[in-house]
């Protein structure tokens, strides 16, 4: 009975949390297809990858970092005072995919946003 309690508290726990199991599911898409580039701790590789952990251009530009990560990107950015000209290329990601990947990268490292929504993604495409 106790037990059954706890299972079904727990249960509760993880459905009133979209923004912590979103992050679980970015954090298997990071480590896929991000990690390679920007790091396991989000710290880039100075002018070659930018950071995401405490990224200026992140935490302003909500909309462009999506667009990143939908189409890719080769304008040359500045973050965090560092110039870069790199190229990242697109991923072939859907609607949901790049919400959560984007709720891990703005949730993680000492990174603090609200949530992004699938819905917020298509409206980009
Ligand atoms: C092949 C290496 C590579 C991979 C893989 C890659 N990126 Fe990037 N990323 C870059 C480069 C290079 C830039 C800078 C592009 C430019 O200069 O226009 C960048 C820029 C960014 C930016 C905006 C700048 C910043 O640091 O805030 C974000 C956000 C980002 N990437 C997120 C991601 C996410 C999320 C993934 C995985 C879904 C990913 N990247 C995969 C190389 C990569």
């Amino acid at each position: 009975m106790f037990g059954a309690f706890i299972a079904l508290s727990s249960f509760l726990t993880k459905q009133n949390d979209p923004l912590k199991e979103s992050m679980e599911r970015g954090s298997n898409l990071y480590a896929a297809h991000c990690q390679s580039c920007h790091m396991a701790e989000g710290a880039g590789i100075p002018s070659v990858f930018p950071p995401l952990a405490k990224s200026d251009y992140l935490e302003k530009n909500v909309e462009a970092s999506i667009l990143i990560v939908l189409n890719g990107g080769s304008e040359p950015m500045t973050v965090n005072g560092v110039e870069y000209n790199g190229m990242m290329t697109a991923l072939d990601l859907t609607d949901q995919e790049v919400a959560d990947v984007m709720n891990y990268i703005k949730n993680s490292w000492g990174n603090k946003a609200p949530m992004v929504k699938p819905q917020d993604v298509r409206n980009l495409r």
